[in-house]
């Protein structure tokens, strides 16, 4: 970053920068929860007792990277509105400055309606999906850290454990047997599992978010991270090393390893690896 300001997260991880940027976080919290299934916005679904949102606000809040979050709601939800805003009033003085906006259709759409509420000033942006509720403060650390030695892009990733394969629709005799047939094996110590919250350097992230607004509907609908947009700036993009506890709640199995990560004898915010 070439102009660093002080900031509370100075220090706060081994290895930390004595100066960080001015940081504001973009939370995507505009989604509907198709896949979760509980018929409300997943920002809503109860998680040890409370919106799953309101951990991600915890959470980013104790990081102390943040200046500012700007939060993508879904269109309308007076709700989770006003759980923002009472959230709002219970910051000390000198906390991060909470910002609401309506989300759109799109993740990509939710991030571009945010960062138009992004403050003067700012000089980086992490994107945070409010569904990795549990993301520990340590991630947020290691992306800024990167931010202030000089990364413009930088995400958290983890190793894949899974054996990765691609696969093809199959026809003639093959349909008969299965509906794929096996293309090929991805080399998997290669392979990363992305996770958010991903930081950018503010001017390359709001380049990389023009550069897709003339996207047709189907290069819209396969952008699904931010980090995406920017390598195809050709921007370098850095991996640090996420946390498998920053899990996206997804499908109602994450839910229920959520849940269990919450009460489990471990305690949460700590769990590494
Ligand atoms: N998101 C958003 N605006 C959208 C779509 C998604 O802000 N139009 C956010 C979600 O709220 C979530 C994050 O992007 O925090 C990741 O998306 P995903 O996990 O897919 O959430 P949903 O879109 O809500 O879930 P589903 O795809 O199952 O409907
Ligand atoms: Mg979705």
């Amino acid at each position: 970053m070439s102009s660093p300001h002080e900031s509370a997260a100075a220090g706060l991880d081994s290895g930390a920068a004595s100066v960080t940027p001015a940081v504001a976080v973009v939370v995507v919290a505009a989604g509907s929860g198709q896949r979760l299934g509980y018929g409300i916005p997943k920002a809503r679904v109860p998680l040890g007792g409370e919106p799953i949102l309101m951990h991600t606000l915890r959470g980013i809040v104790a990081a102390g990277v943040a200046r500012q979050i700007c939060i993508a709601l879904p269109k309308g939800d007076g709700e989770l509105r006003r759980l923002c805003e009472e959230f709002s009033t219970e910051l000390v003085d000198g906390g991060p400055l909470l910002t609401m906006v309506d989300g759109g259709a799109t993740r990509a759409d939710s991030v571009r309606a945010a960062l138009r509420a992004v403050e003067s000033g700012t000089d980086a942006v992490l994107v945070h999906d409010a569904a990795r509720a549990l993301t520990p403060e340590t991630v947020f650390h290691r992306v800024v850290n990167a931010l202030a030695a000089g990364a413009a892009a930088v995400i958290p990733v983890i190793p894949v454990v899974d054996t990765v394969k691609t696969v093809a629709v199959t026809n003639g005799d093959d349909a008969r047997i299965a509906p794929e047939i096996v293309t090929g094996t991805a080399p998997r110590e290669d392979l990363r599992a992305v996770q958010t919250p991903q930081g950018f350097e503010l001017a390359t992230l709001l380049r990389a978010h023009e550069a897709a607004e003339s996207f047709d509907d189907e290069q819209s609908a396969a952008i699904t991270d931010d980090a995406m947009l920017v390598e195809l700036l050709g921007v370098p993009v850095h991996a640090v090393r996420g946390a498998s506890q920053s899990l996206k709640i997804t499908t109602p199995l994450d839910l229920i390893l959520a849940e269990g990560l919450l009460e489990g004898p471990l305690g949460i915010r700590w769990v590494e690896g």
